[in-house]
């Protein structure tokens, strides 16, 4: 397969702000040569009913689950919303694993990191979402784990990285990287 390996970052917040999509382009920038991270955008996927993907998907499905084809390995960057997954999230989730046989994420290396405010790090979210990945056949990456807290800390009003969390973003993403290599599929 040709490097760059294309992966697919699939933000949980829908916010203009998000703390969440602020570290997935962080990641971005940080990741070594061998990847190429791109947002893929969630927030316009309608409600995933079995009806209305019958026959003619919605157009939002389609091209989500072309990008999602299109991509090597998949990051998955989210807050915790009551303690789990956020619905857009899951609902993209939900979307792209379908139709049955043809889901977008069978066998591609993943990871989680999830952020947020407070002091848990979206624990919750980030193991209730690792739950669905062991179903779609995604080899999540173990360690190291990232729940981030403190998050409110890790911009400036510029909106500049913290040099507290760009270490362990660059170890993340590196550690990535290399489970990228390891478990890419040809
Ligand atoms: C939250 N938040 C939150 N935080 C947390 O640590 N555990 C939780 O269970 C929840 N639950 C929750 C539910 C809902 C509906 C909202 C809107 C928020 C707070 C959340 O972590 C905070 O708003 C983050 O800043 C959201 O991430 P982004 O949007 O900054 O990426």
């Amino acid at each position: 397969m040709n490097k760059p390996y294309n992966v697919a970052v699939l933000v949980g917040s829908l916010r203009k702000a998000s703390i969440n999509r602020r570290l997935a382009l962080a990641l971005a920038e940080l990741a070594p040569p061998s990847l190429k991270l791109e947002i893929i955008e969630i927030g316009d996927l309608p409600l995933y009913n079995e009806d209305i993907d019958a026959g003619t998907a919605p157009a939002a499905y389609d091209s989500f689950r072309a990008n999602l084809k299109a991509s090597d390995a998949l990051l998955f960057i989210t807050p915790e919303y009551n303690r789990s997954v956020p619905g857009a999230l899951k609902n993209a989730v939900d979307v792209g694993s379908r139709p049955y046989g043809k889901s977008g994420f069978s066998g591609k290396p993943g990871a989680v990191l999830s952020a947020s405010p407070g002091a848990v790090g979206g624990f919750g979210a980030n193991h209730h979402l690792r739950q669905s990945l062991v179903f779609l056949d995604v080899p999540v990456l173990q360690q190291p784990e990232a729940y981030l807290g403190g998050a409110g800390s890790f911009f400036d009003e510029a909106g500049k990285l913290s040099d507290g969390i760009r270490p362990f973003l660059q170890k993340f993403i590196d550690a990535y990287a290399l489970w990228v290599e390891q478990h890419v599929r040809s």
